[in-house]
């Protein structure tokens, strides 16, 4: 599959969406969950406050939002594949039904300008058919003011030992256990995402076009993932 693919990529991710958190344990050790963590830790969401996570997938990010806040009002999730969504609201159907789900694109979403205080998203970007529409989308739906954090995989420009490493954790560790479960093929696409997205730099250079004041980004797993940390 081609990335930029809409489509193919959605279908993708209702395909593996009952064994996405599963996976998601076993390839991070569980440590996914410490970098959400950390990315809540530096945005500080607060109660009362309105926030968006785009790409949301099965909810993992929302939900841990909704327990950082004490409260899952005001939290909205939008994805575009409705199966990883089904496993979002079986998920939060006991102690955080008031999560909002929306089965959309987040290139094209229906949300009125600057209306949210807070923007996540966690291993979405790199799937867009362009970083740029989708931090100017992010952009548009903030409040001045207003903070994000974007979590993803670090691209490596050029060689360098970090960025073999990548290579190597995904073409022995993380295609194979993948294809025990008959997912080799949609897991051998993180590596084909990557080539094209674009450096902590340059998603830096592409933020403060799309118009957010405040850009920096920070790495994360020892430079294997990185945080684009925004102010609109
Ligand atoms: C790797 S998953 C991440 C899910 C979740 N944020 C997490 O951290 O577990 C990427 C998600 O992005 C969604 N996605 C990709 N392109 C999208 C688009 N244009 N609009 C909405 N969702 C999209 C996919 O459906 C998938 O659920």
């Amino acid at each position: 599959m081609r990335p930029g693919n809409t489509k193919a990529i959605e279908e993708m991710f209702n395909s593996i969406s009952s064994k996405y958190d599963f996976l998601n344990d076993i390839f991070s050790f569980g440590l996914h969950r410490l970098w959400k963590r950390k990315l809540l830790d530096i945005l500080n969401p607060t109660f009362g406050e309105k926030w968006i996570d785009l790409c949301c997938g099965t909810g993992d990010m929302s939900i841990l939002l909704a327990k950082y806040m004490n409260s899952p009002e005001n939290i909205t999730g939008i994805d575009s594949a409705s199966q990883a969504l089904l496993v979002a609201r079986k998920r939060s159907k006991q102690n955080y039904s008031s999560i909002e789900w929306i089965n959309g694109d987040v290139l094209e979403t229906n949300f009125t300008s600057n209306q949210f205080d807070g923007l996540l998203m966690a291993y979405g970007l790199r799937n867009l058919s362009s970083s740029y529409a989708g931090l100017r989308e992010a952009f548009r739906i903030l409040k001045p003011g207003g903070r994000a954090g974007i979590l993803d995989f670090r691209s490596f420009e050029g060689s360098s030992l970090k960025g073999l490493f990548q290579k190597i954790y995904l073409s022995i560790y993380v295609v194979p256990i993948a294809s025990l479960f008959g997912l080799g093929k949609e897991y051998s696409y993180i590596k084909k995402s990557l080539v094209n997205f674009p450096s902590g730099e340059k998603q830096i250079h592409l933020a403060l076009s799309a118009g957010f004041k405040k850009a920096k980004y920070q790495t994360l797993a020892m430079g294997q993932m990185g945080i684009l940390l925004l102010e609109a």
